[in-house]
């Protein structure tokens, strides 16, 4: 008899639910409900994993009591939201995403893995997978943004970035891959809403993250809060055990979201706690992440025959399966061994890496000419606004062990930058309230100044879980402040910090540049120095399309066609009466300080069959005086189909360096398999036809330059 079989056959009932009940220690509040003394419940077998719980000390001490104080001495698994670093935070998720580099968002995940681990976690519930095309969502800072395919490269990237090549090493985390279901499509961007769309748009946009995550071999997944269509995810049995666990045959662990199992009461779904059980642990949910709902209602649900000891036994088995993966019965105390300070030269590296990647984050979204970089005559510089010297709000939301002393504020930043430049800091307004009294000081501090810049945006605590916006504009009274520096007619350069686009198409009228600089971590004042100074050249990337205005969302790319496209001027076409249908910024858009140039599109062969591949390259010019890198997309079209397809779907991105003047050809080899498509049975089709290919450095349909392929019957 094997371990697993031997404890199984030992466990009582009680110590079986045990291992399947996770509960939060006092480390970090993630929902509602207190924190509870878990000592005794370890000892008794009736806690077998704890969340919110880091640090060498306090981990040991815990696993402590499981593995020998225990009566079977099973170790716990600690799972935290290790989300964008652990102690050294990097740039927020959506940030992260404007990279469009697989190799980058594996690094830091690896970065973060080491540091978690050495803090005693196994296991992090990340990464966040949900599609996200409405920015009122607040989670929308959390994830890949708005593209199923960027979403897939960084499930897969993230995944190997967590475990490492070996789940059983020291510095390996567990992945839990969340929240599989359509989060993102929650109506209205309404935190916990519901979510109604069809099958064919959760199989195409929100679910194909989540096949990668588990085809990289992530140990588990976390279904979401909402429901879809009526059936909450946690109890969607047709998602979870027959598209998940038969279709792509994952048999990893399903861990429930906080609570999500005991609200199935509240869905309406269920009437008690054993109706509860008994639907999430029948849709394959392994672990009840704080609902208790598990140790109160399994019972019961055994006795009324809702379930058998069959279904407790086999999620029971996945959760030591992954405890064994983990290498916690060789030595549960391999993570979190080292102690404090054990990581030494490793966190100046993880400091440059933050720094490298928070400055690849920065998407420049606006620029006049000369607006940017700083030029180096200037000597006055003033610095206003809520957020140029808010270290904590660099961090964002999730921020685990970060630490608000070690972050580096904006003005932190340009002062290291520019330390022959006097720099003058006021923060004008507040982010929370509409008080407007510090703004004509704030304005006459600008008065001499050579140079403005403004430092608007959200607090990290307005994006994030339970973080809904229903107005995109900025909040408090910045706006006023903003409008009153703007009116000295000075060149000012706006920087704003949120986790989502912003509509705020005066400012980009008036501003002379503007830039994205979301949550962008622990370096956020040196990256936000290195790019105004021109020390690095911007390369940032929009993972998401920006609306002009709230009213736009949701806002994405990858629109199907209609009967009536878009035309200015014409009435009878889809559009807005008081506003243009086409974003502020499309996807994709960033600008940098060199121009680049494509020509020369070719596709060879121009005829394929199934199992052939096409290239297809572009011609590349950097025109103008300085080095740079170009990102380039790949888009494809399905002319006609036996369904409407959407005008442009993402293949593949390319990121070509060129010095000034150069030229280089990006290239890409798109197998004829990745022009299917979930055809009108649900499965995957692939129409033979005319394909449009378009490439080009965004989503915007003027700037594409257009190739044709075609597909043999
Ligand atoms: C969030 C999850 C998170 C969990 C544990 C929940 O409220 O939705 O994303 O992993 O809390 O903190």
């Amino acid at each position: 008899m094997g371990r697993i079989d031997r404890l199984l056959a030992a466990m009582t009932l009680e110590e079986k639910i045990g291992q399947l009940n996770m509960v939060a220690s006092s480390g970090a509040v993630t929902g509602p409900g207190a924190p509870r003394d878990v000592a005794e419940g370890i000892r008794a077998g009736r806690i077998g994993a704890l969340l919110n719980l880091w640090g060498a000390g306090e981990t040991r001490a815990v696993q402590r009591l499981a593995v020998q104080e225990s009566r079977l001495g099973v170790p716990l698994l600690l799972g935290l939201d290790v989300i964008h670093g652990h102690r050294t935070i990097f740039p927020a998720p959506l940030a992260e995403a404007c990279l469009f580099d697989p190799a980058a968002w594996e690094k830091t995940a690896r970065a973060a893995a080491e540091e978690a681990a050495l803090d005693g976690v196994a296991m992090t519930f990340a990464p966040m997978l949900d599609v996200a095309r409405d920015p009122r969502w607040g989670r929308i800072v959390e994830g890949p943004g708005e593209d199923p395919w960027v979403a897939s490269q960084i499930a897969a990237a993230k995944t190997r970035g967590f475990q490492g090549d070996d789940l059983s090493a020291a510095d390996s985390l567990a992945a839990a891959a969340k929240h599989l279901g359509a989060y993102g499509a929650v109506t209205a961007g309404r935190e916990y809403a519901s979510a109604d769309l069809s099958e064919r748009t959760l199989h195409e946009v929100y679910l194909p993250p989540f096949a990668a995550a588990v085809a990289a071999g992530a140990a588990a997944i976390m279904p979401a809060f909402n429901d879809i269509a009526g059936v909450p995810t946690t109890a969607n049995a047709s998602l979870l055990q027959g598209w998940l666990r038969r279709r792509l045959g994952f048999d990893g662990v399903l861990i429930s979201d906080y609570n999500a199992i005991a609200e199935l009461i509240d869905h309406g779904v269920a009437g008690d706690v054993a109706e509860a059980a008994a639907l999430a642990l029948g849709a394959g949910v392994d672990i009840d992440m704080m609902g208790d709902a598990y140790a109160r209602g399994l019972p019961e649900a055994l006795r009324r025959g809702l379930v058998g000891m069959a279904d407790i036994d086999a999620s029971v088995r996945r959760v030591l399966a992954l405890k064994e993966r983990l290498g916690l019965f060789d030595d549960p105390f391999r993570r979190g061994a080292a102690g404090a300070g054990a990581s030494g030269r490793r966190d100046s590296e993880r400091r440059e890496l933050a720094r490298d990647v928070a400055r690849r984050a920065i998407v420049l979204l606006t620029c006049a000419r000369g607006a940017l970089p700083l030029s180096p005559k200037i000597r006055r510089l003033a610095l206003v606004g809520p957020l140029a010297a808010a270290p904590r709000e660099m961090l964002g939301a999730w921020a685990a062990a970060g630490r608000a002393e070690e972050a580096v504020s904006i003005r932190q930043g340009l002062e290291a930058a520019l330390p022959e430049c006097r720099i003058d800091c006021a923060a004008g307004v507040d982010i929370g309230s509409g008080d407007t009294r510090g703004v004509a000081a704030a304005v006459d501090l600008c008065r001499d100044a050579d140079a403005i810049v403004l430092c608007l945006g959200e607090a990290a605590s307005m994006s994030g879980e339970a973080a809904s916006r229903a107005d995109l504009g900025l909040p408090g009274g910045q706006r006023a402040l903003a409008e009153a520096v703007l009116d000295l007619g000075k060149p000012v350069v706006a920087l704003l910090s949120s986790g989502r686009p912003l509509a705020l198409p005066w400012l980009f009228a008036r501003a002379d540049a503007v830039l994205a600089t979301w949550f962008l971590g622990v370096e956020a004042g040196h990256a936000v120095a290195d790019v105004m100074t021109g020390k690095f050249n911007p390369t940032g990337k929009l993972p998401v399309t920006w609306p002009r205005c709230v009213g736009q969302a949701p806002i994405f790319y990858g629109q199907r066609p209609t009967g009536r496209p878009t035309k200015a001027g014409e009435r009878y076409a889809s559009g807005y009466l008081d506003l243009p249908a086409t974003p502020q910024f499309f996807f994709g858009h960033g600008l940098s300080y060199s121009r680049f140039a494509l020509d020369e599109l070719r596709c060879v062969p121009g005829r394929v069959k199934a199992g052939e591949s096409v290239e297809i390259s572009v011609s590349v010019h950097n025109d103008s005086l300085a080095a740079g890198e170009a990102t380039l997309f790949l888009f494809v079209r399905d002319l006609v189909a036996s369904l409407a397809r959407p005008i442009l779907e993402l293949k593949g991105v390319r990121r070509i360096a060129l010095a000034a003047g150069a030229r280089g050809r990006a290239t890409w080899l798109l197998p004829v398999e990745a022009l299917a498509f979930i055809g009108p049975n649900l499965e995957p089709v692939l129409e033979p036809g005319r394909f449009e290919i378009r490439v080009g450095q965004s989503a915007d349909p003027a700037e594409l330059l257009t190739g044709v392929v075609e597909l043999a019957p």
